[in-house]
């Protein structure tokens, strides 16, 4: 059988270094790799193969990593192929491709197009002789201009089959299990809508700083780093309706549907549905930790936010009036992530004149940081002869300590190299993300939004509760929620 070839586009770059060749070892280690598989490195950087090798051997060990398969791993290098982003340099790879090949793009944003396009001067499109297979890593365009601009020029060669745009989020067992829990189970789907729920609230917490990526950061920001890519997602998955299969197009069709019905943020109103924040110098978990404007690399005025939060209806059936809040940020108070489907207050007629009158309502959570688990917020009677409540949460770990679940990057190259997209972006899907933001980044663009400022090691700016719709609607505490009324 001829072998298929996996070209890594950029390979001397920190995504190669960090995730690509980890999550390739790995799943060599645990017998998942194709045998057939050869990789072949394509990088600017005079290197022999050999010493990219010992790069990359280095790096796994000081990451702790059982080595004993790495010999056998690294025979799957055929090939350091050097060369720049130029028809001549590209034109190289045709020495090295038999059959199937995957080009994977692990390179800074603004080069995808060329690649694409050497790629198909080249003639490694075609399919002529086995199966040809684009990836192409986030951010997917600046905005929604660019956006379109980036997959004209990919798909006059590419077929949207071919092309595989990633967000290593879906990738996450945690968020497909979003998938799994709410449509395996008669318990939930039938709260999960506008009757019974009040809001959904969407959180991207991080503790790090720009750490040494302030270069990308500076131009990118908040909103298109995690909110146009990873929130839209963990947002899409929790509205959609159930698709027909898990077929690639159909779970995608779906996703684009939730896109669709979400009610433009008004241009001249961006203030009440987009809050934007930058941190300044703190605390993080004990350490000081420097202001933003005062990090290596970054603009001494520059006005990129290292926080957003956006407020998004959709404005359909099951969720037309509630409102999702999506907020992220950097050098926050706590790693969190996770998905709180707030639920309406119970019609506690009952209880009235006792202490039980004013009950928290429901509240379910996917976290996926710091732990991946579930949990129901609920009342339960209190302990003694009153007649009390007190908040019990019913809380399931989604992996148990002896089991060893896969890595987003593990989960998408096996992905990619046995060709199913549904853990891929489609254009289109990108393409209405981007046109969801569109008002609130030409807003953040003139200034017409006041920046908000905040401590490093804080919640987020207090400005973002101008956003929310009601007194009663609160963002969750990102150190954890109180276990007692
Ligand atoms: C990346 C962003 O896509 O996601 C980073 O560029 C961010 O800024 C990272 O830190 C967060 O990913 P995770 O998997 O750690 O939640």
């Amino acid at each position: 059988m001829p072998n298929t070839r996996l070209v890594i586009f950029g390979a001397t770059g920190d995504l190669t270094r960090r995730f690509l060749v980890p999550a390739l070892y790995r799943l060599h280690r645990v017998g998942l790799l194709d045998p057939n598989l050869q990789i072949v490195i394509y990088a600017r950087r005079p290197l022999t193969l050999e010493s990219f090798l010992n790069g990359m051997e280095q790096a796994l060990r000081e990451a702790g990593k059982d080595m004993s398969a790495w010999g056998e791993f690294a025979r799957r290098f055929v090939a350091y192929v050097q060369g720049g982003l130029d028809a001549e340099g590209v034109r190289q790879l045709r020495d090295w491709i038999e059959a199937d090949a995957v080009f994977y793009l692990a390179l800074p944003p603004g080069l995808f197009a060329e690649a694409a396009e050497y790629l198909a001067a080249a003639g490694l499109h075609h399919e002529h002789h086995g199966t040809r297979r684009l990836v192409i890593e986030k951010p997917f365009g600046q905005d929604l201009q660019s956006a379109r601009q980036l997959q004209q020029r990919v798909s006059r060669h590419w077929r949207e089959e071919q092309v595989f745009r990633i967000d290593h989020y879906l990738g996450k067992e945690t968020v497909q299990n979003i998938l799994v829990f709410r449509f395996a189970n008669l318990l939930l789907e039938s709260l999960w809508n506008r009757n019974y729920v009040d809001y959904v609230q969407i959180t991207a917490a991080e503790t790090a700083g720009v750490e040494d990526r302030s270069g990308y950061y500076d131009q990118s920001g908040a909103l298109r780093d995690m909110v146009q890519n990873h929130l839209m997602q963990l947002f899409t998955l929790t509205a959609m309706e159930p698709p027909p299969c898990l077929d690639a197009d159909a779970l995608r069709s779906e996703k684009v549907k939730v896109l669709q019905c979400v009610r433009p943020v008004p241009q001249n109103a961006v203030g009440a549905f987009a809050v934007r924040g930058q941190y300044t110098r703190g605390k993080v978990e004990g350490v000081e930790a420097p202001g933003y404007l005062e990090e290596p690399g970054v603009s001494p005025n520059s006005t990129t936010e290292t926080y957003a939060a956006l407020k998004l209806y959709v404005d359909n059936w099951r969720w037309q009036g509630v409102p999702f809040y999506l907020r992220t940020g950097k050098r926050l108070s706590a790693e969190r992530s996770e998905i709180a489907v707030q639920f309406k207050s119970a019609p506690v007629h009952l209880f009235r004149q006792t202490p039980l009158d004013r009950l928290e309502p429901n509240c379910f959570v996917f976290e996926m940081k710091p732990a991946e688990a579930m949990e129901l917020v609920a009342q339960a009677k209190a302990v003694g002869l009153e007649m009390r409540a007190r908040r019990i949460v019913l809380r399931a770990c989604y992996r148990e300590a002896d089991e060893e679940g896969f890595e987003a990057y593990e989960t998408l190259l096996l992905s990619i190299l046995q060709g199913d997209r549904s853990y891929f972006l489609r254009f289109d899907e990108v393409e209405m993300a981007w046109a969801v933001l569109d008002p609130v980044l030409r807003a953040w663009q003139t200034q017409s939004v006041p920046m908000a400022f905040y401590p490093a090691g804080s919640d987020g700016p207090r400005e973002a509760e101008r956003i929310l719709d009601s007194p009663t609607h609160r963002w969750r505490a990102l150190r954890g929620e109180h276990t007692d009324v």
